[in-house]
């Protein structure tokens, strides 16, 4: 049946368009609570899922745990009908489900869907006909498709089937793909003008879904499929990653030929056209480049694909944490002192500027790597005043304050937030090194850049 003669289809299509319908966000990260805040600025009725319940919990009280969101706004999505809950039954209230659930890797490097099927697992009982599924958790093509499908399907208590091109019945739910594209500590492209890519399992899943996302982003771009959009989302990451090597390669290069690297990038970025700027580094963080490549080419194989420029990225990016330190070593060599017995001072532990995110941060394995080379090892960061444990780490330490910056034989720059004063800290420190080009521009004998 078209979507023009379809009652029920019309129906829906217009309850979203009124804002009538009432959406459902599950993980209320860095991803799903900005989401369902946008929701619910456009007066959309949301309810926010989480098995976290400290999350839920706090959001009840109307507080916030992620720095750039404030608890005013929580308050203020409260007052337009938004509730977290950690009861999943609470399902069978939403029209549209979004679901913004983590996608690591696994010890293996290989990808790690626990969260989605774990997910899919829950909704799939509390699943009702004519329900909207999204899922934006970045991911290998095939999976909305190969992975919760079948799970919602099989699990559901009414026998329903996800709608597909010539079976879009009364017994159906739809499901559609659309990455999420927010880019943490970006304050020159409101989230709403980030164009929303939307791949639907059949047409009427892509135009519920477009319904629904053109009511909080300016711009949605519908593809053919699932796959087109997982693809999609995996393109723009992979672009990132190889292009980071590649300035990270070149960085490496420049310093031993004495050029400034960012000089050079500077330069080449007044070419008003084929050259986009990508900057060199300590090493990727966070939770999409250092991960979603390895998605695909981990899905490549069942395709006997090898995919080699994002193993060569991989690669080298994941070898500058190891030039980082080999520089401090260097630079405390050049003034007779071993790392092994420094007092190493790391400034910043996110994995970029401004933002309260440590995950996959260069800076964790810096850290290791220097204890490991007997260094004595301090970290400061205002956004993390205690660091405890991780997936990956477990670090048992706290902020120290930068007032004695003499009792240091080095401090190392590895995140560039913007609150500190880089002039006074070379003017203050016994040695920089400055793996992020924050101190462009000044110049003294006891700052190394690497
Ligand atoms: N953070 C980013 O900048 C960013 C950008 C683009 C895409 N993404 C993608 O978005 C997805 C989510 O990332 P994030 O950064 O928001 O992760 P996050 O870890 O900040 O948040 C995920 C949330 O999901 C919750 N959760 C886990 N399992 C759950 C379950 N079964 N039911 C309900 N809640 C559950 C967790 O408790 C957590 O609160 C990932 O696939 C990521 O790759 C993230």
């Amino acid at each position: 049946m078209s979507l023009s003669t379809n009652p029920l289809a019309v129906e829906l299509l217009r309850r979203m368009r009124q804002l009538e319908i009432r959406a459902g966000v599950i993980g209320l990260g860095y991803v799903g609570l900005p989401l369902t805040l946008l929701f619910s600025e456009q007066k959309f009725r949301v309810t926010g899922f989480d098995v976290d319940q400290q999350k839920v919990d706090t959001l009840t009280r109307g507080g916030s745990y992620i720095y750039r969101i404030l608890p005013e706004e929580i308050k203020a999505a409260q007052s337009s009908g938004f509730s977290a809950t950690a009861n999943y039954a609470q399902l069978t209230e939403v029209d549209a489900v979004v679901i913004c659930v983590p996608t690591p890797l696994n010890e293996h490097h290989e990808p790690d869907l626990s969260y989605i099927e774990n997910t899919a697992h829950a909704i799939a009982p509390n699943l009702r006909a004519r329900q909207l599924i999204v899922l934006e958790s970045t991911t290998y093509p095939g999976t909305t498709e190969e992975v919760m499908v079948p799970i919602l399907e099989k699990e559901n208590k009414f026998g329903l089937k996800a709608a597909r091109v010539g079976a879009s019945g009364e017994n159906t739910f739809h499901v559609a793909f659309s990455p999420e594209r927010e880019d943490p500590g970006n304050t020159q492209v409101a989230r709403r003008d980030i164009p929303k890519v939307i791949g639907g399992l059949e047409p009427l899943a892509t135009e519920y879904a477009s319904a629904l996302y053109n009511s909080i982003f300016n711009r949605v771009v519908p593809v053919s499929s699932p796959a087109v959009a997982e693809m999609t989302k995996l393109l723009e990451n992979i672009y990132r990653c190889v292009n980071i090597a590649l300035v990270n390669e070149l960085k490496l290069l420049c310093l031993r030929m004495g050029i400034d690297i960012f000089e050079v990038i500077h330069a080449a970025s007044t070419k008003p056209f084929g050259f986009q700027p990508f900057y060199p580094g300590p090493g990727l963080g966070g939770h999409c480049i250092p991960i979603d490549p390895f998605y695909l080419s981990w899905k490549a194989k069942e395709f006997d694909f090898h995919t080699r420029f994002i193993e060569l990225a991989g690669e080298v990016n994941l070898s500058m944490p190891y030039h980082v330190v080999s520089s401090v070593a260097r630079a405390l060599n050049q003034r007779k002192q071993a790392l092994n017995g420094a007092k190493v001072l790391v400034l910043g532990l996110a994995y970029k500027k401004d933002i309260d995110d440590l995950r996959e941060s260069p800076a964790l394995t810096i850290i290791e790597l220097l204890q490991q080379e007997g260094a004595t090892v301090s970290y400061n960061d205002p956004f993390f005043p205690k660091v405890g444990r991780g997936r990956k780490y477990d670090l048992q330490m706290t902020s120290t304050s930068l007032d004695h910056l003499e009792d240091f034989d080095c401090v190392l720059i590895v995140t560039d937030h913007s609150s500190y004063d880089y002039k006074d800290i070379v003017r203050r420190a016994h040695l920089v090194v400055d793996s992020r080009n924050a101190t462009q521009g000044l110049s003294a004998s006891n700052l190394v850049r690497c």
